[in-house]
């Protein structure tokens, strides 16, 4: 959700903001705003993207060396300029951005409408912005704290104070925030993204904390003011990976990146003498996860689809029971965390804020808690007990590609950690291996095959509805196609085991509600077929993707995509591929802003 960026240096704060803003736009945006502080307070907001902003901003705000600005996604109030953040307090001296959601924002406004204060806007952000001014006394880091230990909910803000115009208060409950420290310049940002170009020492703030930042230096405190010491994080992020360079699109530079993030993902993890994965972020923990029982994975979205291929590949390669559950879901589960129970957090971002409170009420439970995510250092990577990450490099697009590619590689090295460790043998797990490091080669293959998918989007993207189905490891895979053509070209689509067609979704098929069918030649090939064979006799139109030198389909299918063979359960590292093609180039063929989708964010920092 949202972006916040904070700058306090010697260089102009505009042009650094505006850019710490295009960096965060992906996060999930309909408005934004700037406040910089020097001279006369400059204050600029603007409806739709950051581009409406900056050509306000570009001809008028001064050259300020210290400022504030904003991406919203909006939870209290409309997208409007009056709801856009920064928001000002009601002497005009004092602005602040906010990330996140204050549940006891009525009670508070009644208080301060009470004492007389002016509100401008609908939001809940405003409220933090006249109980700051209610406590200011010249001593904007005090009044922050003061005025947050009353606030219930999330939070991650940026504050300033046109009487101290080099200092920036920021603080953070349930909404990251990152300080960028350089030799002359503070930053802060919502996530390292906008840091990066600035500099590669970040500190991470954790929950309750709050820091104060002047050019060049920082200070933390707890926000019932206790000093914190904590040191800069070195950043090794190339900015080079953070452009489209030859791609139209992120979506589908990174679509592309596949076989380098899955080989990234599988690098120095694999044991090949004794066919077992190699997991240095859970060394800590070994001992218990290879005593464990039970597992439950907890995700949301694309990541909960790659928990779901989690279950299966962790039944196939171990004995282990497994569950899956929706995070947003998991604190209504009387679940029985029982003794040998390990809870596996998915997570992109590492910030789903649904996924973070699932994660603490299983750690508050006491399981054993890991995460698996691609943003180093990000919330759930730290509040886990151990973890691994996907490496999969940033991930621009707000669809999830080969962040996705990279969770299912390394829960396949997860259940063959696991599974060396009982009853897999040595040549079943040298036949994984073996898969998997065939897969970045095999996805080069499937690339090659844009122009065609291009083809069938072309063909296809005017349907209204579509049904994705597949069995057992190609489950997961047609509820993450499902996903991706809803989320990026707007078209209603479910994903369903295909097996359950005929309880019922068969009775929407037609010539008009077109399948795609997950049909390779694995052991549930022939259940597949007869299921899509039911969709053909009621005329439904199929598109399959099925495995090379399969040309048994013939006229079963209207259009066919071909896939390298390889071992069942690695499958849908390949089957996606073709899926995120099509959702991409259906998106682009129906103007779809392909890499910030409509009411999307790549972080969702609510819950
Ligand atoms: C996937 O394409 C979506 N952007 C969304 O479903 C995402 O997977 C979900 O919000 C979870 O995000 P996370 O992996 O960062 O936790
Ligand atoms: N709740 C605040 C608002 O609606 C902040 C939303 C966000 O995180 O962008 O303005």
């Amino acid at each position: 959700m949202c972006g916040i960026v904070a700058y306090t240096g010697d260089q102009p704060a505009k042009g650094i903001l505006i850019e710490g803003l295009k960096r965060l736009e992906y996060r999930g945006y309909d408005s934004s705003g700037i406040f910089i502080a020097n001279g006369a307070p400059y204050l600029a907001r603007a409806v739709g993207k950051v581009a409406e902003l900056e050509h306000q901003v570009w001809n008028s705000a001064p050259e300020g060396v210290a400022g504030i600005a904003h991406t919203r996604w909006a939870t209290h109030g409309k997208p409007s300029v009056l709801n856009a953040h920064p928001h000002g307090d009601c002497t005009g001296k004092l602005f602040l951005v906010h990330n996140g959601i204050i549940e006891n924002y009525l009670l508070l406004k009644k208080r301060l409408l009470e004492a007389g204060h002016q509100f401008k806007s609908e939001t809940d952000t405003e409220v933090l912005t006249h109980l700051v001014e209610a406590h200011y006394a010249g001593d904007l880091q005090a009044a922050v704290q003061k005025a947050l230990l009353q606030v219930q909910g999330t939070f991650g803000i940026a504050v300033m104070h046109i009487s101290q115009p080099h200092t920036v208060v920021v603080a953070r409950r349930g909404s990251p925030i990152i300080l960028g420290i350089g030799e002359k310049a503070s930053l802060a940002a919502s996530d390292a993204s906008a840091l990066a170009q600035h500099t590669d020492q970040v500190v991470f703030l954790e929950d309750n904390e709050m820091a104060s930042l002047t050019p060049g230096k920082f200070s933390i405190t707890t926000l019932d003011n206790r000093s914190v010491s904590r040191g800069t994080t070195n950043l090794d992020w190339n900015i080079e990976s953070m452009d489209c360079g030859s791609f139209p699109h992120y979506m589908l530079k990174e679509i592309f990146e596949q076989p380098e993030s899955v080989e990234n993902a599988l690098r120095g993890r694999v044991n090949h003498s004794e066919a077992v994965a190699k997991l240095g972020g859970l060394e800590s923990v070994q001992e218990r996860l290879l005593n464990a029982r039970h597992l439950i994975i907890v995700s949301c979205g694309t990541s909960y689809y790659a928990g779901l291929y989690g279950r299966y590949v962790f039944e196939t390669l171990t004995d282990l029971t497994v569950e899956t559950e929706l995070a947003s879901e998991f604190r209504y589960r009387k679940l029985n965390l029982r003794q040998g129970t390990v809870v596996l957090a998915i997570s992109q971002s590492g910030e789903t804020a649904d996924t973070l409170a699932a994660l603490r009420e299983a750690k508050r439970k006491g399981a054993l808690v890991l995460g698996l995510v691609n943003v180093v250092g990000s919330t759930i990577a730290r509040e886990t007990h151990a973890g691994i990450y996907s490496h999969a490099g940033i991930e621009v697009g707000v669809a999830s590609t080969k962040s996705f590619t990279s969770q299912l590689t390394i829960l396949t090295l997860m259940a063959l950690l696991i599974g060396r460790s009982r009853d897999l043998s040595y040549e079943e797990g040298h036949e994984i291996i073996r898969a998997l490091e065939l897969v970045p080669d095999q996805i080069r293959e499937i690339l090659k095959q844009a122009g065609k998918i291009r083809d069938l989007a072309e063909k296809y993207c005017h349907s209204d509805h579509f049904f994705f189905v597949g069995r057992k490891f190609q489950y997961p895979i047609a509820l993450e196609g499902a996903l991706k053509l809803k989320e990026i070209a707007y078209i209603h689509s479910e994903g369903y085991a295909a097996g359950e067609m005929k309880h019922g979704p068969i009775a929407l098929i037609d010539p008009k509600f077109p399948t795609l069918a997950l049909a390779l030649e694995d052991g549930s090939y022939e259940r597949v077929v007869s299921n899509m064979q039911e969709i053909r006799a009621r005329e439904g139109k199929i598109i399959a993707i099925t495995t090379e030198g399969n040309t048994k389909l013939g006229n079963l299918v209207d259009d066919v995509v071909y896939i390298p063979r390889t071992h069942e359960a690695v499958a849908p590292l390949l089957t996606v591929v073709p899926l995120q093609l099509f959702a991409y180039y259906c998106g682009v063929l129906l103007g779809r802003d392909v890499d910030k989708p409509r009411n999307l964010a790549k972080s969702v920092t609510v819950e």
